[in-house]
């Protein structure tokens, strides 16, 4: 297959307005991407809240040396870090592929790109042509049941017929695997709509949706969520934490618990900058089960913004705790995100998403990232051992790990009061752990 060069253009939105910020390079052989180049535009780099499309490969903070400089993605990868999180992941693609009428992963990553839309993840766009307009947002309230409906039917691979089309729009941006759409209320917020798959051993929304209330009650940054239940079929609904809302002029609504700022009908919605874990952590999708949450906690320090190194460290030490003990062994980098928050102009842990239990009767059980001396063990022994790449001195990482403990002790009275129904609690009970199963006796005695 003949090698094509694609030029395109990178928006950014600054201050709720798009603005060109760079032309990207793909060179592409059919579906493969093979190389990439990137350069800022100069009159982007003149901006004083220019926003850098990723830390890694297309770093901004010496603005003279790039200015001007045809630049290539680190660790000679074929991709910016930055660009693959602009871009579908595998349930955006298989809308797109549903909208084109074509097969899985067939088309060059150039059109997955474009494809995605405005509305996609993160502050930036891709589109052909520097004239270009954004594509259309979610704008309406759209029907929830007919989104379902066409969620339903990509899943299965069937055609999507007129009246279902807005599944094109509202679902083309997103990463993931599973089905969902991006949705606005009433007020004008967006929220991600995650749907069920007929065929989930349980109820997915529902648990997820307690999941991370439960986390939230263990003192981690959750974005607000909710289900809902269209028939007999529940939804899970999560607010959009790249998005915020305030008034014209007000800036001052970052700061973190931002992701309480409630919305209204006079404010405008602005937009944050989003990187993967994947991206800060330098590598390919492939490489993602050879990264440990010391590596994530490496690109904290290395590229968060100063104020917050010691807090996100402490919030990732007490995310991996709870995911070694509620079994969610689906923590790959992807799963975990950093957004720029321009009230403090720098990078930062974003609110915690997908975080799933897994049903499981092992005893010994491993997580997606390694997490200390015993390489993926989920034990809370292993935690304790990578304490020190959380710049936590053992005192303070026993305090966190008592905290989280404390609350998912009680995973079973919190999911009742979240409504959670007695039967998917009795389906999800083997993912619980209790702590004398995941630590030694010498630990327990540490744990304040
Ligand atoms: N509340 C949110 N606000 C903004 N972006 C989000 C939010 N939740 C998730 N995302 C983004 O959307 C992507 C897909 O969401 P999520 O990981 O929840 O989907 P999934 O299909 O369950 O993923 P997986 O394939 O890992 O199971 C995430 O990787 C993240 O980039
Ligand atoms: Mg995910």
């Amino acid at each position: 297959m003949a090698l094509k060069n694609e030029k395109l253009v990178v928006f950014a939105n600054l201050e709720h307005e798009w603005v060109p910020c760079g032309q990207l390079t793909l060179e592409e052989q059919g579906p493969q991407l093979v190389a990439s180049q990137f350069a800022y535009g100069v009159n982007y780099l003149k901006r004083a809240n220019a926003l850098e499309v990723d830390p890694v490969s297309l770093s901004i903070a010496n603005r003279a040396a790039v200015s001007g400089q045809l630049l290539l993605p680190t660790a000679s990868l074929p991709f910016f870090g930055g660009i693959r999180d602009c871009a579908p992941d595998a349930w955006g693609r298989r809308v797109i592929e549903a909208k084109r009428k074509v097969p899985p992963n067939s088309l060059p990553e150039s059109d997955y790109l474009l494809d995605a839309g405005s509305e996609r993840i993160g502050a930036l766009d891709i589109r052909r042509q520097m004239t270009d307009a954004p594509s259309a947002g979610v704008s309406a309230v759209h029907d929830l049941a007919y989104l379902m409906e066409a969620a339903d039917r990509i899943q299965e691979g069937l055609a999507i017929p007129e009246r279902l089309e807005a599944i094109f729009l509202v679902g083309s941006g997103l990463g993931g695997a599973r089905p969902k759409a991006s949705i606005r209320d009433v007020d004008g917020v967006l929220w991600i709509a995650k749907f069920s798959n007929p065929n989930d051993a349980f109820d997915i929304p529902e648990i997820e949706c307690a999941t991370l209330l439960l986390a939230q009650k263990a003192g981690l940054h959750v974005p607000p969520v909710k289900t809902i239940m269209l028939g007999d079929r529940r939804i899970m609904l999560i607010r959009r934490f790249d998005r915020y809302w305030a008034r014209e002029g007000e800036q001052n609504t970052t700061d973190f618990d931002v992701f309480d700022t409630v919305a209204g009908h006079q404010k405008v919605e602005h937009r944050m900058g989003f990187v993967s874990g994947l991206t800060l952590a330098a590598c390919d999708e492939m490489d993602s089960k050879n990264k440990s949450y010391g590596d994530l906690a490496a690109a904290i320090r290395r590229y968060c913004h100063p104020g917050v190194i010691r807090s996100d460290s402490e919030e990732l030490f007490k995310r991996m705790v709870f995911n070694i003990l509620v079994s969610n062994d689906d923590d790959h980098l992807r799963n975990h995100g950093f957004v720029w928050d321009p009230c403090i102009s720098g990078w930062r842990l974003s609110p915690l998403y997908d975080v799933l239990p897994r049903a499981s009767i092992a005893s010994e059980r491993f997580l997606h990232l390694a997490i200390g001396n015993q390489g993926r063990l989920a034990t809370i022994d292993n935690a304790l051992s990578a304490a020190g790449s959380f710049m936590l001195p053992q005192k303070k990482a026993c305090e966190c790990i008592s905290e989280v403990w404390r609350v998912t002790r009680q995973w079973k009275t919190y999911f009742d009061e979240f409504k959670v129904s007695a039967a998917e609690i009795e389906k999800i009970s083997p993912a619980f752990r209790h702590i004398d199963d995941v630590s030694s006796p010498a630990l327990r005695a540490l744990l304040p």
